[in-house]
Protein backbone atom coordinates (compact mmCIF):
# COMPACT_ATOMS: atom_id res chain seq x y z
CA UNK A 1 0.00 0.00 0.00
CA UNK A 2 1.02 3.66 -0.75
CA UNK A 3 1.69 5.73 2.32
CA UNK A 4 0.18 9.09 1.82
CA UNK A 5 2.03 10.84 5.09
CA UNK A 6 0.77 14.11 4.01
CA UNK A 7 -2.78 13.27 4.67
CA UNK A 8 -1.75 11.09 7.93
CA UNK A 9 -0.14 14.63 9.29
CA UNK A 10 -3.13 16.29 8.09
CA UNK A 11 -5.47 13.78 10.07
CA UNK A 12 -3.35 13.51 12.99
CA UNK A 13 -3.19 17.58 12.79
CA UNK A 14 -6.98 17.98 12.75
CA UNK A 15 -7.63 15.40 15.73
CA UNK A 16 -5.05 17.11 18.11
CA UNK A 17 -6.67 20.15 18.17
CA UNK A 18 -10.14 19.32 19.02
CA UNK A 19 -8.08 19.17 22.30
CA UNK A 20 -7.50 22.78 22.51
CA UNK A 21 -9.93 24.25 25.11
CA UNK A 22 -11.57 28.10 25.13
CA UNK A 23 -9.16 30.56 26.82
CA UNK A 24 -5.61 28.71 26.18
CA UNK A 25 -2.29 29.20 25.82
CA UNK A 26 -0.88 26.67 23.18
CA UNK A 27 2.53 25.98 22.29
CA UNK A 28 2.59 25.35 18.53
CA UNK A 29 5.28 22.88 17.54
CA UNK A 30 7.32 23.05 14.12
CA UNK A 31 7.55 21.25 11.10
CA UNK A 32 5.64 19.99 7.80
CA UNK A 33 3.34 18.20 10.47
CA UNK A 34 3.04 21.46 13.33
CA UNK A 35 2.32 23.25 9.66
CA UNK A 36 -0.79 21.74 9.65
CA UNK A 37 -1.98 21.99 12.93
CA UNK A 38 -1.04 25.83 12.82
CA UNK A 39 -3.35 26.01 9.91
CA UNK A 40 -6.44 24.80 11.71
CA UNK A 41 -5.70 26.50 14.62
CA UNK A 42 -5.62 29.67 13.04
CA UNK A 43 -9.55 28.55 11.07
CA UNK A 44 -10.50 27.96 14.64
CA UNK A 45 -9.50 31.81 15.64
CA UNK A 46 -11.44 33.28 12.84
CA UNK A 47 -14.35 31.05 13.71
CA UNK A 48 -14.32 32.50 17.60
CA UNK A 49 -11.59 30.34 19.37
CA UNK A 50 -9.85 32.54 21.97
CA UNK A 51 -6.05 31.69 22.61
CA UNK A 52 -3.38 32.81 22.73
CA UNK A 53 -0.03 31.01 21.45
CA UNK A 54 3.45 30.47 21.68
CA UNK A 55 5.80 29.74 18.64
CA UNK A 56 8.52 27.12 19.37
CA UNK A 57 10.50 28.88 16.20
CA UNK A 58 10.86 31.90 14.00
CA UNK A 59 9.24 30.19 11.17
CA UNK A 60 6.28 28.94 12.96
CA UNK A 61 6.13 32.28 14.92
CA UNK A 62 5.95 34.09 11.56
CA UNK A 63 3.43 31.79 10.16
CA UNK A 64 1.26 32.24 13.04
CA UNK A 65 1.86 35.99 12.78
CA UNK A 66 0.48 35.92 9.28
CA UNK A 67 -2.33 33.84 10.00
CA UNK A 68 -3.22 36.29 12.62
CA UNK A 69 -3.01 33.64 15.66
CA UNK A 70 -2.93 35.47 18.62
CA UNK A 71 0.43 35.28 20.41
CA UNK A 72 1.66 35.64 23.73
CA UNK A 73 5.33 36.02 25.22
CA UNK A 74 6.52 33.06 26.87
CA UNK A 75 8.17 35.43 29.41
CA UNK A 76 4.15 36.45 30.39
CA UNK A 77 3.23 33.00 31.29
CA UNK A 78 4.74 30.02 34.07
CA UNK A 79 2.96 27.34 32.09
CA UNK A 80 1.61 26.42 28.91
CA UNK A 81 -1.63 24.36 28.81
CA UNK A 82 -1.76 22.37 25.64
CA UNK A 83 1.25 22.58 23.02
CA UNK A 84 0.76 20.41 19.32
CA UNK A 85 4.36 19.21 17.97
CA UNK A 86 5.58 16.95 15.46
CA UNK A 87 8.43 14.45 15.58
CA UNK A 88 11.07 12.50 13.96
CA UNK A 89 10.75 9.74 15.60
CA UNK A 90 8.53 8.10 18.43
CA UNK A 91 8.36 4.83 20.87
CA UNK A 92 5.36 3.33 22.56
CA UNK A 93 6.78 4.44 25.72
CA UNK A 94 6.30 7.94 24.11
CA UNK A 95 9.98 8.72 23.67
CA UNK A 96 10.76 11.08 21.34
CA UNK A 97 13.98 11.79 18.73
CA UNK A 98 12.86 15.74 17.54
CA UNK A 99 15.14 18.21 15.70
CA UNK A 100 14.80 17.27 12.47
CA UNK A 101 13.89 21.00 11.44
CA UNK A 102 16.40 22.19 14.20
CA UNK A 103 14.15 23.80 16.78
CA UNK A 104 14.62 21.45 19.69
CA UNK A 105 15.86 23.56 22.12
CA UNK A 106 13.01 26.10 22.09
CA UNK A 107 10.42 23.23 21.38
CA UNK A 108 12.06 21.05 24.43
CA UNK A 109 11.56 24.46 27.04
CA UNK A 110 8.26 25.02 25.75
CA UNK A 111 7.52 21.13 26.23
CA UNK A 112 8.91 21.30 29.59
CA UNK A 113 6.11 24.20 30.31
CA UNK A 114 3.28 22.17 29.24
CA UNK A 115 0.77 20.29 31.07
CA UNK A 116 -0.74 18.68 27.98
CA UNK A 117 2.39 17.75 25.02
CA UNK A 118 0.87 16.17 21.80
CA UNK A 119 3.03 14.78 19.21
CA UNK A 120 1.34 14.68 16.16
CA UNK A 121 3.01 12.14 13.43
CA UNK A 122 2.13 10.30 10.31
CA UNK A 123 2.78 6.55 10.45
CA UNK A 124 6.68 6.26 9.44
CA UNK A 125 7.50 8.06 12.69
CA UNK A 126 6.48 5.40 14.60
CA UNK A 127 9.32 2.86 15.85
CA UNK A 128 10.06 -0.09 18.31
CA UNK A 129 13.90 1.69 19.59
CA UNK A 130 14.95 5.03 18.99
CA UNK A 131 18.04 5.77 16.64
CA UNK A 132 17.77 5.25 12.69
CA UNK A 133 17.21 8.82 12.76
CA UNK A 134 20.04 10.52 13.55
CA UNK A 135 19.99 12.23 16.77
CA UNK A 136 20.21 15.96 16.31
CA UNK A 137 22.19 17.79 19.16
CA UNK A 138 22.68 21.89 19.46
CA UNK A 139 26.04 23.01 20.15
CA UNK A 140 27.88 26.38 20.68
CA UNK A 141 29.87 26.94 17.58
CA UNK A 142 33.06 27.80 19.89
CA UNK A 143 32.10 24.05 21.53
CA UNK A 144 31.71 22.06 18.19
CA UNK A 145 35.06 19.93 17.99
CA UNK A 146 34.60 19.43 21.86
CA UNK A 147 31.93 17.91 21.84
CA UNK A 148 32.04 16.19 18.42
CA UNK A 149 34.58 14.16 20.93
CA UNK A 150 32.69 13.69 23.72
CA UNK A 151 29.89 12.21 21.37
CA UNK A 152 32.47 10.07 19.85
CA UNK A 153 33.29 8.70 23.64
CA UNK A 154 29.56 7.78 23.91
CA UNK A 155 30.07 5.91 20.25
CA UNK A 156 28.17 8.60 18.60
CA UNK A 157 29.21 9.56 14.82
CA UNK A 158 28.45 13.27 14.74
CA UNK A 159 28.42 15.30 11.37
CA UNK A 160 27.61 19.47 11.72
CA UNK A 161 24.13 19.86 9.51
CA UNK A 162 24.81 22.07 6.54
CA UNK A 163 22.38 24.14 4.71
CA UNK A 164 23.04 26.26 1.66
CA UNK A 165 26.72 25.61 1.44
CA UNK A 166 27.62 26.82 5.22
CA UNK A 167 26.82 25.33 8.56
CA UNK A 168 23.02 25.52 9.89
CA UNK A 169 22.36 28.13 12.41
CA UNK A 170 19.61 27.24 15.02
CA UNK A 171 17.59 30.41 16.12
CA UNK A 172 19.53 30.82 18.79
CA UNK A 173 22.75 30.71 16.43
CA UNK A 174 23.96 26.90 17.21
CA UNK A 175 25.03 24.50 15.30
CA UNK A 176 23.12 21.35 15.18
CA UNK A 177 25.42 17.99 15.22
CA UNK A 178 23.17 15.36 13.55
CA UNK A 179 24.59 12.02 15.20
CA UNK A 180 24.48 8.60 14.45
CA UNK A 181 24.26 6.56 17.30
CA UNK A 182 22.49 3.13 16.22
CA UNK A 183 20.18 1.50 17.89
CA UNK A 184 19.58 4.14 21.37
CA UNK A 185 18.57 1.03 23.54
CA UNK A 186 18.60 3.08 26.70
CA UNK A 187 17.37 6.69 25.44
CA UNK A 188 17.05 7.89 29.10
CA UNK A 189 20.54 6.90 30.26
CA UNK A 190 21.79 8.42 26.75
CA UNK A 191 19.89 11.63 27.49
CA UNK A 192 21.67 11.99 31.05
CA UNK A 193 25.27 11.40 29.32
CA UNK A 194 24.36 14.08 26.97
CA UNK A 195 22.81 16.21 29.85
CA UNK A 196 26.04 16.54 31.15
CA UNK A 197 28.58 17.66 27.86
CA UNK A 198 29.57 20.74 28.74
CA UNK A 199 28.77 23.01 25.90
CA UNK A 200 26.33 20.91 24.21
CA UNK A 201 23.38 23.28 24.35
CA UNK A 202 20.52 20.85 24.15
CA UNK A 203 19.65 17.45 22.47
CA UNK A 204 16.50 15.91 20.37
CA UNK A 205 15.76 13.04 23.19
CA UNK A 206 12.25 13.88 24.45
CA UNK A 207 11.91 11.24 27.47
CA UNK A 208 9.03 11.27 29.27
CA UNK A 209 7.78 15.02 28.32
CA UNK A 210 5.12 13.68 25.65
CA UNK A 211 1.42 12.96 27.46
CA UNK A 212 0.01 11.42 23.91
CA UNK A 213 0.75 10.79 20.56
CA UNK A 214 -1.72 10.94 17.64
CA UNK A 215 -0.36 9.52 14.44
CA UNK A 216 -2.30 9.15 11.47
CA UNK A 217 -2.23 5.91 9.78
CA UNK A 218 -4.15 5.92 6.41
CA UNK A 219 -7.18 7.05 6.56
CA UNK A 220 -8.07 7.36 10.29
CA UNK A 221 -5.83 8.22 13.63
CA UNK A 222 -4.43 6.58 16.65
CA UNK A 223 -3.51 7.52 19.62
CA UNK A 224 -1.16 6.59 22.10
CA UNK A 225 -1.40 7.56 25.70
CA UNK A 226 1.54 7.96 28.02
CA UNK A 227 0.67 5.25 30.82
CA UNK A 228 -1.87 6.39 33.03
CA UNK A 229 -2.78 9.56 31.18
CA UNK A 230 -5.94 8.74 29.72
CA UNK A 231 -7.95 12.45 28.83
C1 LIG B 1 11.64 20.34 14.44
C2 LIG B 1 11.08 19.06 14.90
C3 LIG B 1 9.93 18.49 14.14
O1 LIG B 1 8.87 18.33 15.00
C4 LIG B 1 10.34 17.18 13.58
O2 LIG B 1 11.51 17.38 12.80
C5 LIG B 1 9.24 16.58 12.71
O3 LIG B 1 9.12 17.33 11.55
P1 LIG B 1 8.09 16.94 10.43
O4 LIG B 1 6.73 17.10 11.03
O5 LIG B 1 8.38 17.94 9.33
O6 LIG B 1 8.38 15.53 10.01
O7 LIG B 1 11.49 18.47 15.87
O8 LIG B 1 12.75 20.69 15.20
Amino acid sequence: MIINAENEKKLAAKEAVKLIRQGQVVGLGTGSTAYFAILEIADMVRNGLQIKAIPTSVRSRELAGKLNIPLIDIHAVDSIDITIDGADEFTRELNLIKGGGGALLREKVVAAMTREQVIIADSAKKVDKLGKFHLPVEVIPFAASYVMNRLKDLNGVGTIRQKDGSSFLTDQGNFIIDTDFGIIDEPAKLAEKLDAVVGLVEHGLFINLAHKVIMGQDNKTVIFNKPGYNT
